[in-house]
């Protein structure tokens, strides 16, 4: 039975700078040498690949450069120490939701998504701090950065640090935000599939950094838009020259293609253009010109009106269409010479003919997808509270307009790491219970602390009181999605209950294929450090860590701890579904439906081993995963080593080859 230990490939977070290795394995295989380290690039084989001149480490190459970019470009490749742990109470629906509520440090929290999720997120979106000299811009640490976010969040004694915003007489200000933002774009990137794009929310403080790290991290042809959105529609006069009503929002593709983004649904403004003045048989069509401005060889021949006009294009124009053509529109009753049927011609554009969406514009007004003050006004509402317990968050119309161009897979995953008061998670549940989709969300957001004495966090630290809940803005989040999801819920239920009325008058059989209800439950996770205890000989006495690494499971841990570490470390989604039956009165989990069988009881008695070994045979051939499965045990459950390898003896001889103990 193999052991996984902290060090073992299947407990860490995914190895990035060995997947990277791998690609350049397959694409140059003679560029990898073998050296005393492990594989390594050699440099005079990538020379003579690419030839000389295009292989650099000059420091004048274009691009930005910051102090700190190698770190933090190094900072995104080394694997996160941590896990994640769930939180059924604080939780809504645990059970059978598909969305992710992750508490913790986004840049930890996005390493060891990358396993389960790399290549699977159909949009991001990021409302990042802004860097106004006012918000707090997280200061990661290359040491060890999960004791560091535990210091951040006042989670552990050691010390506990003043969490303090950047403020721009720091010296290091766009330096810090462009640290903080470079590794976390790296990691999303990894994230989205072929067809997934990223919008990324920005003002004119940081938007040309903004733009050149995401020319640099997603590749300038990657480049969908930049778009401006219109925040506020009144004028600040106490603006210091110009007020400024909008922000900006970035947009990327992982992959360009000419179908990364979607259109836009018709408005009812744009279908009221059409009419049909002349009662076609067809339905509403809208006039266009049958003329185009200049002169053009073969486009000044004469049409003749019903009434027998002869009608030429104006001076300086011509026909759209060739003679022939123009013929075949008017024998189609296509060409429309006004009432009195005398009038310069137009030709017919039916509305049944026209695309059923419309392109997106670069500019996104406040009428179309709502400014800050919508959001303000929508958050207040749901929370029942006069002053809003969140600076600027955005209006969930504004994300729903990304979800309808960048989403619209029914089943599509949506990731929001810098969430905030959760806004994409409620935009993700309006859109679904509108079109009956299954996008699923993962929110990620910092139990960033709550401070009583600045005067634009009082509302919030009230609210926290009031829901007796710690102050951090993650609680924000989470009673957000709560009150969210049961309104979206409630509303989705009366609008059934109104159209089952209205079938039953109608037609008092039975409606088939009644709708489901949408999902607006979330599982929560918080980041904590592994479970798995590091030999770490320094740390404690010699006597005391070799004690501890007997069980070098944590002891304050729960077995579904565990459970979800091996999930996240095993690349596995954390709501796949998990079924339990007991054997030998300890309790066996089958993951995916037997892709994974668990079992981590604290003790396993030697006599208990062979009933439990064949209750799991048993389970496995009821279940019949499509897959290979891996069965793992504590590995400080056994009496011995011949009760462990008796019971590993007997799974592999039914086929079970995969053991393993942790
Ligand atoms: C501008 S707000 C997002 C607002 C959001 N779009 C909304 O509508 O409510 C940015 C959020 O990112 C969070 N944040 C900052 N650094 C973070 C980090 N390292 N990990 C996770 N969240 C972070 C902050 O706590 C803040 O709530």
């Amino acid at each position: 039975m193999q052991k996984l230990t902290a060090d073992s490939p299947a407990a860490k977070s995914a190895d990035l700078v060995a997947a990277n290795l791998a690609t350049l394995r397959s694409l140059f295989p003679e560029l990898l040498t073998e050296t005393q380290d492990g594989p390594a690039v050699n440099l005079d084989v990538l020379k003579q690949l690419v030839g000389d001149r295009t292989v650099t480490d000059a420091e004048e190459k274009y691009g930005l450069h910051w102090h700190g970019k190698r770190r933090a470009r190094q900072l995104a490749l080394t694997p996160s120490t941590g896990t994640l742990r769930p939180c059924p109470e604080d939780s809504v629906e645990w059970a059978t939701t598909k969305n992710l509520m992750i508490e913790g440090d986004n840049l930890e929290v996005l390493k060891l998504l990358q396993k389960s999720y790399a290549g699977k997120v159909k949009l991001i979106y990021i409302d990042p701090p802004y860097n106004t000299g006012k918000d707090f811009v997280y200061p990661d640490d290359f040491q060890d950065n999960i004791a560091n976010y535990l210091r951040q969040t006042r989670q552990t004694d050691a010390g506990g640090v003043k969490t303090s915003s950047n403020t721009e007489s720091s010296g290091r200000f766009h330096t810090d935000w462009l640290n903080m933002m470079y590794p976390r774009l790296k990691l999303a990137r990894n994230l989205l599939r072929e067809d997934g794009v990223i919008f990324v929310s920005i003002d004119d403080g940081e938007e040309n950094n903004l733009k050149t790290v995401l020319d640099e991290v997603f590749g300038p042809e990657n480049f969908v838009a930049q778009v401006v959105w219109e925040k506020m529609y009144t004028t600040k006069n106490d603006a210091s020259l110009i007020s400024t009503s909008h922000d900006y929002v970035l947009c990327y593709a992982r992959q360009m293609s000419g179908s990364v983004i979607g259109l836009l649904p018709r408005t009812e403004e744009m279908n009221a253009r059409y009419t049909n003045p002349d009662g076609d048989p067809r339905g509403a069509w809208k006039a266009i010109p049958l003329y185009a401005d200049g002169e053009r060889t073969n486009g000044r021949f004469k049409i003749s009106s019903p009434s027998g006009r002869i009608h030429e294009p104006p001076a300086n124009s011509h026909w759209r269409y060739a003679e022939s053509d123009v013929l075949k529109l008017l024998s189609e009753d296509r060409i429309y010479f006004g009432r009195t049927g005398d009038s310069l011609p137009n030709q017919k554009l039916f509305l049944s003919e026209v695309r059923d969406g419309v392109k997106a514009r670069t500019l996104w007004t406040h009428k179309e997808v709502g400014s800050n003050d919508t959001a303000s006004r929508e958050l207040k509402e749901l929370l029942g509270v006069q002053d809003s317990p969140f600076s600027f968050p955005k209006p969930t119309t504004l994300i729903q307009r990304m979800i309808q161009l960048a989403a619209a897979d029914k089943d599509s995953i949506i990731l929001d790491f810098f969430s905030g008061s959760g806004t994409t998670a409620h935009a993700v549940f309006c859109r679904n219970a509108e079109d009956g989709a299954k996008r699923r969300v993962i929110l990620v957001q910092l139990p960033e602390l709550l401070d009583a004495t600045d005067k634009e966090q009082v509302a919030a630290v009230d609210y926290c009181d009031k829901i007796g809940k710690p102050r951090t803005i993650a609680e924000l989040t989470k009673e957000r999605l709560r009150r969210a999801g049961a309104k979206i819920r409630a509303e989705w239920e009366a609008q059934q209950k109104a159209a089952a009325e209205q079938a039953d008058l109608l037609n008092p059989a039975p409606a088939a294929g009644e709708r489901r209800a949408p999902d607006v439950g979330f599982r929560v996770f918080k980041l904590a450090s592994s479970n798995i205890r590091e030999w770490d000989p320094q740390r404690d006495r010699l006597a005391e860590s070799l004690e501890a690494a007997v069980d070098h499971l944590k002891t304050d841990r729960t077995e579904q701890d565990i459970l979800y570490e091996l999930l996240l470390k095993l690349g596995l989604d954390l709501c796949v579904p998990i079924e339990t039956r007991p054997f030998a009165g300890h309790v066996v989990s089958s993951v995916g439906a037997g892709s994974l069988l668990v079992c981590l009881s604290p003790k396993i008695a030697a006599a208990e081993v062979e009933t439990l070994a064949l209750g799991i045979v048993a389970w496995h051939k009821e279940l019949k995963p499509a897959g290979e499965t891996t069965v793992v045990f504590r590995d400080s459950a056994f009496a011995d080593d011949i009760a462990k390898t008796n019971l590993a003896a007997i799974l592999q001889q039914h086929g079970l080859e995969t053991v393993r103990s942790l």
